[in-house]
């Protein structure tokens, strides 16, 4: 059966379209709609309290849209929508950390797992405890790194000053010999190749994006969700709607970089 409810997606900013775009080049019928919080960018800077609060909204905020499912595509709100906080809701709610989890045992030979992320996602021990409930011998080194969201926000990406603050946060995490990074923040996947570089080729990146495709994949053969099976007379192509809460048009520019789509939004002013 055809559900072309759309997918909802939500973060602080723009960080979580790293996650919307990796799910449309894999199901492309779908609809998608993309929330950011932007008003009130950074969440990882703030407390689990206020983060949850901010997270319970935007949920919220989707399911009035009737999505089919929520992804939280933010490591900081994750974190205090794991396990059965996330039931509460009337879709299924995806988060980034479990999986993260999952995928960074998976890929680690040595068990020796580096987490870089948000100060809110860090100090909430999220990746830590997830990785040890599945492994107690695994150990897991955690770094913060609070600058990268507001440059990936600017634009900054291939600044040759972003590679250098990349390797400020990074090089700690290799001197523990590590062999898997998370990539525990959605902003970071459009750093890619400045932690790569950093990194070395020797190291997995484990990247949001691809477990919850991945994750989708699974509910969707399961039939826990449906798929958007296109009528003969509507387009194949789902559509993608943006909202964000404090829209701009400097944002509209970033968020067609990142969806590597020019005629991408604009984003639709929204209040929560
Ligand atoms: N993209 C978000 C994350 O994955 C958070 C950025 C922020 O608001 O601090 O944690």
């Amino acid at each position: 059966m055809s559900d072309s409810r759309a997918l909802g997606f939500f973060d602080s900013g723009l960080g979580g379209l790293t996650v919307l775009r990796a799910v449309h080049a894999k199901f492309p019928e779908e609809n998608l709609v993309y929330l950011g919080d932007t008003a009130r960018l950074p969440y990882g800077t703030k407390s689990p309290e206020t983060i949850r609060r901010y997270a319970d909204q935007c949920v919220e905020n989707l399911i009035s849209r009737n999505v089919k499912a929520v992804v939280v595509a933010c490591n900081s709100a994750s974190t205090v929508l794991l396990g059965d906080a996330s039931k509460k809701y009337p879709v299924p709610v995806y988060n980034v950390i479990e999986p993260g989890a999952e995928a960074a045992l998976a890929s680690s030979t040595s068990k020796r797992i580096g987490v870089l992320g948000t100060r809110a996602t860090v100090n909430s021990n999220a990746y830590p405890n997830a990785i040890q409930a599945l492994d107690p011998k695994a150990i897991v080194y955690q770094n913060a790194a609070p600058l990268l969201v507001p440059l990936v926000e600017e634009g900054w990406e291939l600044d040759p000053l972003t590679n250098l603050i990349i390797y400020r946060y990074v090089a700690p995490l290799m001197s523990q010999s590590i062999d898997t990074l998370i990539l525990g923040c959605t902003h970071y996947p459009v750093l890619r190749a400045g932690i790569e570089r950093v990194t070395g080729s020797g190291i997995s990146l484990v990247d949001s994006a691809e477990l919850i495709v991945r994750n989708l994949e699974r509910d969707f053969a399961s039939g826990k969700l449906s798929k958007r099976v296109s009528p003969k007379n509507e387009p194949e192509n789902g559509k993608i709607e943006l909202f964000a809460t404090d829209a701009s048009h400097a944002m509209d520019v970033t968020a067609r970089r990142l969806l590597q789509q020019p005629s991408a939004g604009p984003f639709m002013a929204c209040d929560l």
